[in-house]
């Protein structure tokens, strides 16, 4: 399978499985599931849930497991990108060419629906802990991967990357700060995708400390072409990026310089089957759109 058919085919399986968590949610509070709904399901790549998945299934050759915990980083991604928008926030009216949520459902339920989906995703977690877990061990190593997605999610990973990118709007940052904000905002998220995948695997430390390195470079990469495909967009010109520091050139051999250095980081992995991995590296960091 082409790396692409695989990337569509994985969307596909979590596409299916975020459906089924809505099947027969109804109420008086129904609006709430029609805004996590809309933002669910308005065309993300579903990077972080994929990545995830490929790294499980990297280590241990199978990710039933995992899918629970793609899942609920997804919602996390989405939840983030949700209040991202909002008004006090970026104060942006379309993502994915789409109406954001508060232009569609009000402020006030975009805000609630991002909160839903944040606090679903410590439900599902912990929910298919119970469920999976037959012993001490299991117990431990699904507490440890959600321990990963939530310290990523949190203050000192996707929020507290939000909050200095927040205060660059009012305040010059320099290029350690802007750097801090890019590993915080995007790549803990996509770190935290293989690293818990590769914990729900079965790897051992080593292991975790290489895809850890992975999905850090493929993260601040991500983020950096992110920054030179912006280079012609208004928006980009008062922020401050990647570009702001560094030279258009510079930019680029530094993202060539990571997917370098995190195909590197699977080297340790060469007896397992890795090609995935080495091909969404390249594929994300030297993306075109
Ligand atoms: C966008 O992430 C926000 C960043 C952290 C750069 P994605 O590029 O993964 O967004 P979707 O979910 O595919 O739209
Ligand atoms: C969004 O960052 C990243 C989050 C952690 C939510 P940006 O504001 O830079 O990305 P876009 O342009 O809204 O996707
Ligand atoms: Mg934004």
């Amino acid at each position: 399978m082409s790396l692409i058919d695989e990337i569509d085919h994985l969307k596909e399986v979590i596409d299916d499985e975020l459906n089924r968590i809505f099947v027969n949610k109804t109420g008086y509070q129904e609006k709430i599931f029609q805004a996590m709904k809309y933002s669910l399901f308005t065309g993300g790549k579903r990077i972080r849930p994929i990545l995830l998945l490929k790294s499980c299934e990297m280590i241990s050759g199978s990710y039933d497991e995992a899918i629970p915990f793609a899942l609920a980083l997804e919602m996390i991604h989405t939840y983030s990108l949700i209040h991202d928008d909002l008004p006090s926030m970026d104060d942006d009216d379309f993502r994915r060419g789409k109406p954001t949520n508060h232009k569609i459902f009000g402020e006030a339920i975009a805000i609630l629906s991002g909160d839903g989906l944040l606090n679903l995703a410590y439900e599902i977690m912990i929910e298919n802990t119970i469920l999976f877990s037959k012993n001490r061990e299991d117990y431990y190593k699904f507490l440890l991967a959600s321990k990963e997605i939530s310290k990523a999610s949190g203050i000192d990973g996707m929020i507290g990357g939000q909050v200095v990118d927040i205060l660059s709007d009012s305040e010059s940052i320099d290029s350690l700060e802007l750097e801090f904000m890019y590993r915080c905002k995007t790549a803990a998220l996509i770190e935290a995708a293989v690293v818990s995948g590769g914990i729900i695997g079965g790897a051992n430390e080593i292991e975790i400390d290489n895809l850890r390195k992975y999905g850090r470079c493929i993260g601040l990469g991500y983020q950096i072409r992110d920054d030179i495909l912006d280079i012609d967009e208004d928006r980009a010109i008062n922020k401050t990026t990647y570009l702001s520091f560094n030279s258009l050139e510079t930019a680029k051999e530094k993202v060539e310089y990571l997917s370098k250095e995190a195909k590197l980081s699977l080297e340790i992995f060469k007896d397992n089957n890795i090609t995935f991995l080495e091909e969404i590296a390249y594929y994300l960091i030297n993306r075109n759109k």
